[in-house]
């Protein structure tokens, strides 16, 4: 397999095959890292990663990543350069190709990225758009894989807000690799109607199916996982707080929901999550509309059946498979 010089912005840009093979390098890596067994062949590179958006598990995991390989990182955060402001995405990415051999860029739309690609002459890393976060969903397969030991046939119940990056992204990868996918929740979130019409011609390939239902109890029953995200991501206006927690608390994950999939369910997030009043944010919303918890409440969170631990330490292995293979 052989992913070098390649961007890496959506998996709908991947065969199920080359998705494959990242998750298995991630493991491979993941191994090597535990045994510490060197793997720094990219020595001397320099990568870029520009955040127009904040970050923690994705800077993390890239910087710690590229270190590991040997790899010299230079950070831009949402404030430090000219992107966007002073200069265009076109222009920003021939400077950057001339000086760095990959870049990583999280921000607004994927239009974006996919620009930033199209002009730099080196690999550009989706650190997260609007619409996609495909590093994510390497480490979400990986930790997915490492519980039940496959990927075909398991059957994942996303909960929330299914028309942003973490729902459509899970939805593209469930279909590229054969699993089962259900989007549980309000209408009103549900994702891209083309999107899902894609998604339903890679699943005819694959075996994988597609469900978009508002009713619970139908689109958790015996899932082997349950997936929630934040209800409202970041970039957006603090007005919709109001609509969305009316729209998406019957989605909530909670014990009934865990209660109705498999016995052997796993409970996953890609974190950050609104679990407990710890946060800024969490005591402002339990300021205004009286809720102690989110889309996941702190029982199941903190259950044996939550690894989201386990999947935010793979956001490390597998960004660095997604590097090593197309540096
Ligand atoms: N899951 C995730 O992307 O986390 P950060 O926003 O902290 O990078
Ligand atoms: N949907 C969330 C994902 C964070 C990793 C957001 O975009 O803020």
């Amino acid at each position: 397999m052989d992913l070098k010089g390649r961007d890496f912005l959506k998996l709908k840009d991947f065969t199920p095959e080359e998705i494959t093979y990242l998750i298995d390098l991630a493991a491979e890596l993941k191994r090597k890292k535990k045994e510490g067994v060197p793997h720094d062949e990219k020595k001397g590179r320099n990568i870029a990663l520009i955040f127009e958006k904040t970050s923690t598990r994705t800077r993390c995991a890239f910087e710690v990543a590229a270190h590991d390989m040997g790899m010299h990182v230079t950070y831009l955060d949402p404030s430090g350069s000219q992107i966007g402001k002073k200069e265009s995405i076109a222009d920003t990415a021939r400077v950057l190709g001339r000086m760095f051999d990959g870049i990583e860029y999280r921000g607004f739309g994927q239009e974006i990225v996919e620009e930033l690609a199209r002009y730099a002459d080196v690999p550009v890393w989706n650190g997260l758009t609007n619409e996609f976060h495909p590093t994510q969903m390497i480490a979400d397969m990986l930790t997915i894989k490492e519980k039940f030991g496959h990927l075909a046939g398991i059957k994942l119940a996303y909960m929330g807000d299914a028309r942003y990056n973490m729902g459509n992204s899970l939805m593209v990868t469930c279909a590229k690799l054969g699993m089962d996918f259900a989007a549980c929740t309000d209408k009103k979130y549900f994702p891209d109607p083309e999107l899902v019409s894609y998604c339903e011609e890679v699943a005819k390939e694959t075996g994988a199916s597609i469900l978009l239902t508002d009713d619970v109890r139908e689109g958790t029953k015996d899932a082997d996982v349950i997936y929630t995200d934040v209800w409202v991501s970041m970039g957006e206006p603090e007005e919709v707080w109001e609509s969305r927690i009316r729209a998406l608390s019957p989605y909530q994950v909670n014990r009934s929901v865990m209660e109705n999939a498999k016995e052997t369910a796993i409970f996953m997030h890609c974190l950050p999550a609104f679990h407990d009043l710890k946060t800024t944010i969490g005591k402002q919303i339990y300021e205004k509309f009286g809720l102690t918890e989110m889309e996941v409440t702190d029982e199941v969170f903190e259950s044996s059946q939550s690894v989201v631990f386990d999947e935010a330490e793979n956001r490390m292995h597998s960004i660095k498979a997604v590097m090593y293979a197309t540096l």
